[in-house]
């Protein structure tokens, strides 16, 4: 940490040197297999490229664990990352299926995890904890607003599909909640089973024969490509929309000519216009080649934060627990702070088309912004 290296060069000064102050030890725990493999490279990505563009690599030691998307598991590393590698802070987690096994331990042993994807709405609600700050979005935040959107468009009956685990039951309850408030109807809906559906065709066939208007998803990672591909070449003319995980930019080159006309709603798309939003889209696809999603911005915006704490004068577990949601700041997506009821970000959540670029290129285009979406407490008490 910058403060320690002062001290401990103050420390030297005055003849205490010896003095051991260690660097920032971060665990960093993400998917690096399975079917949101790509999305934890990504964060991860992004959590590197922050550190390097503020040129500050030497003040954090970072141990890397793959979840594998499976809970048992990241409750094992983070076991292992907290009671073996005795890391300060703990960065990453996707799935909501792992967040939600990870968190009484998290809670428990009392050391700072900043979220930086799983939306689990829990763990900014009724199972909040001090020790939990999210900079990604919650399950609910993603998909609520386009309740009033889809109504307001004139969509008056949705059938809705997700994978069933916690973000897809979310997912879906935050889409359907809003939509019914707005008057709209929900006349159908499936979970499919996670990560083990290859072949969306009857659940597809299901949804076109229901008589909505639309069809309304969330799938993520490799179950978004195979989803909207077989969307395309069965041929589904039911409009399709959903969070918009759906057509990430990450992978949507994968999904084709299918993705194209797909509506949803995101809290980033690497089309904004903005300065913040400009500069960061041309650093990071100097650096690495392509342009970034919604997934680096989380694992930037996770680096942001970690660093505002350290520079506010956190120097352990506790600390740093009370100076993460503190710090808040205009970024890539947007103005950006935690809201201290919760430790759930506030952020406006973009309404985005897919188009066919100029270049042949898939791209998106912002239809709608609603601004500073927050989450009520839900049972939250800090
Ligand atoms: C989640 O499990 O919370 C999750 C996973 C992938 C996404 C979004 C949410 O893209």
């Amino acid at each position: 940490m910058r403060n320690k290296v002062a001290t401990a060069a103050l420390l030297a000064g005055l003849g205490l040197a010896g003095t051991a102050f260690a660097e920032t030890k971060v665990g960093v725990i993400l998917p690096y297999s399975g079917t949101y493999a790509a999305l934890g490279n990504e964060i991860t990505d992004g959590f590197n490229f922050a550190l390097e563009e503020a040129g500050r690599t030497a003040d954090f030691t970072i141990v890397q664990e793959d979840t594998e998307v499976k809970p048992p598991v990241g409750l094992a590393m983070a076991r292992k990352l907290v009671l073996e590698d005795e890391v300060d802070v703990l960065v990453g987690v996707v799935s909501s299926g792992v967040l939600g096994a990870m968190r009484d331990f998290v809670d428990g042993a009392g050391v700072p995890l900043i979220v930086a994807n799983a939306g689990n709405d829990g763990a900014t609600g009724e199972s909040c904890s001090p020790f939990i700050t999210r900079v990604s979005f919650s399950n609910g935040q993603v998909n609520r607003p386009m309740g009033q959107w889809l109504f307001d468009q004139g969509v008056s009956k949705i059938y809705t599909l997700a994978p069933d685990y916690a973000a897809g039951h979310q997912m879906i309850a935050g889409i359907t909640g809003a939509f019914e408030a707005a008057g709209g109807e929900i006349v159908g809906g499936e979970f499919t089973p996670f990560g083990q559906t290859s072949d969306f065709g009857p659940y597809l066939i299901n949804a076109q024969s229901s008589g909505a208007d639309a069809i309304y998803v969330f799938y993520a990672g490799g179950e978004a490509i195979s989803f909207v591909k077989q969307y395309g070449s069965f041929g589904i003319d039911t409009p399709l929309y959903g969070s918009g995980f759906l057509t990430s930019p990450l992978y949507v080159a994968a999904e084709g000519e299918a993705a194209v006309g797909v509506t949803t709603g995101l809290h980033y798309v690497p089309t904004l216009d903005t300065p913040e939003n400009v500069a960061f889209v041309e650093a990071f696809q100097a650096k690495y080649d392509r342009t970034p999603s919604e997934f680096a911005v989380q694992g930037y915006d996770a680096a942001k934060l970690l660093m505002g704490a350290v520079d506010a004068g956190a120097t352990d577990r506790a600390s740093l627990a009370e100076a993460i949601p503190q710090v808040s700041y205009t970024g890539p997506r947007g103005p950006l702070m935690i809201d201290p009821a919760t430790n759930n970000i506030v952020q406006n959540i973009y309404v985005y088309e897919t188009v066919m670029g100029d270049d042949g290129t898939l791209t998106q285009k912002v239809v709608d912004t609603i601004e500073a979406v927050q989450d009520a407490a839900n049972g939250c008490e800090m």
